[in-house]
């Protein structure tokens, strides 16, 4: 089937075929006036001014865009959508001035979540991910990565994984969240995560990650378990840098991640060398602010030529947030990114850190016709409408979703 989306307001993209997109580059868009977007099947064939417009043959359904303004499907390369349950009692004592850290310590906060993840069970897993996907989508997001890190043991592991997957994710199995409560430390834990769980997890998975962190993972343990990752083929990323420099940035670079992810607390030594490498920072404003914390370093990272993305972090606990719309309004306002640089995180730079850049991220011929249709004269309203009904509908592989 062809589709044609006629009479935007405005389409916006990314410039160029770069990814990712870093320094000036990430702030550079493309933008048509009075536009079009043709797509035949899953491909985007053509886009540009409606005054261009190819006389085209044969049938084509047609989308009436007045009023709207087009920009590539939302990427959301950091989410955690297969849990069961929520944390509204936590949140509450949180806003009574009670810590994430102190919650989690006191077997909260994400072991909370595992109890109720591993009640679900497989059907009620795949629910849950569906339901989140949907929510994902409803606020323009057409791909997006989930990880595991709910389940801690086999079959919740792997089950989370295939729900993942099945929903249409882009799967990363945290094996390295938190250690659950029938291991005594966390070697103990990992022995069994890398012989037991490891291998039909890389089978499902496409990269690994880990929580290194005081309290979670040390950087010792964060190797080990990204190392035997690695071996098994698995793309590897870390939260790193949420509450303490840990290590996490020197151990990305050691072992070639795609991604280090957070970076609240990451100081000038740590952005330095994040710039120099080719490890891309991923940016979760709307967990800093979920957790009143402070904000990542994302002007300093952009000024010194890092590859930055942005995403939800959508979770219970630290950020129960689906919409990346709000995060783009969170690095305008408290990141000090412009509309242009948030588009650009979370469309290009995040696609290439799920290794998609050549398909997804862009609106330009060849690329998969996954678009956000904003309900907006100017298509930074993406930015701009903090927390509004922005996105008025969105198209997954050239079909209306
Ligand atoms: O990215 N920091 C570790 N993991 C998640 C939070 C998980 C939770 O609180 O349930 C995060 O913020
Ligand atoms: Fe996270």
């Amino acid at each position: 089937m062809r589709l044609l989306v006629r009479d935007l307001a405005q389409l916006a993209t990314p410039a160029g075929r770069e990814a990712p997109l870093r320094g000036a580059a990430l702030g550079e868009v493309d933008v048509i006036d009075d536009a079009f977007v043709l797509c035949d099947g899953e491909t985007i064939e053509a886009v540009g001014r409606m005054r261009d417009l190819p006389s085209i043959a044969g049938d084509v359904v047609e989308l009436d865009g007045r009023g709207l303004c087009a920009v590539p499907g939302l990427v959301d390369c950091h989410t955690h959508a297969a849990f069961g349950g929520d944390r509204v009692e936590e949140f509450s004592l949180r806003a009574a001035g009670a810590s994430y850290e102190e919650l989690h310590a006191a077997g909260g906060g994400i072991l909370s979540t595992v109890r109720a993840t591993r009640a679900l069970g497989e059907d009620g897993l795949r629910a849950a991910v569906e339901r989140h996907r949907d929510w994902m989508r409803a606020a323009g997001t057409t791909t997006f990565e989930a990880k595991s890190g709910y389940g801690l043991d086999n079959d919740t592991e792997l089950a989370s994984l295939r729900a993942i997957r099945d929903a249409g994710g882009v799967p990363t199995w945290l094996g390295a969240h938190a250690v659950p409560p029938e291991f005594d430390d966390a070697d103990a834990y990992l022995d069994f995560a890398l012989t037991e769980v490891l291998p039909e997890a890389a089978a499902i998975a496409e990269a690994a990650d880990v929580f290194l962190e005081r309290g979670a993972f040390d950087a010792a343990q964060a190797r080990r378990y990204l190392a035997a990752c690695r071996d098994a083929g698995l793309t590897l990323r870390l939260h790193g840098d949420q509450f303490t420099e840990s290590g996490a940035i020197p151990l990305a670079i050691e072992l070639g991640a795609r991604s280090v992810d957070h970076l609240e607390a990451t100081g000038d030594a740590g952005v330095e060398a994040l710039a120099a490498s080719g490890v891309t920072g991923v940016l979760l404003p709307a967990s800093a602010l979920f957790l009143d914390r402070p904000m990542p370093p994302a002007r300093t990272l952009v000024d010194a030529g890092a590859g930055v993305a942005l995403a939800s972090d959508f979770n219970p606990g630290s950020s129960f947030t689906e919409s990346l719309p709000l995060v783009c309004s969170l690095a305008a306002t408290q990141l000090r990114l412009s509309p242009a640089e948030a588009l650009a995180a979370c469309t290009v730079n995040a696609a290439h850190v799920l290794g998609r850049a050549g398909r997804i991220g862009r609106l330009a011929p060849g690329f998969r016709a996954d678009i956000a249709l904003l309900d907006a004269p100017d298509w930074r309203y993406l930015a701009y409408h903090l927390g509004g009904r922005v996105v008025d509908r969105v198209i997954v592989g050239g079909e209306l979703a």
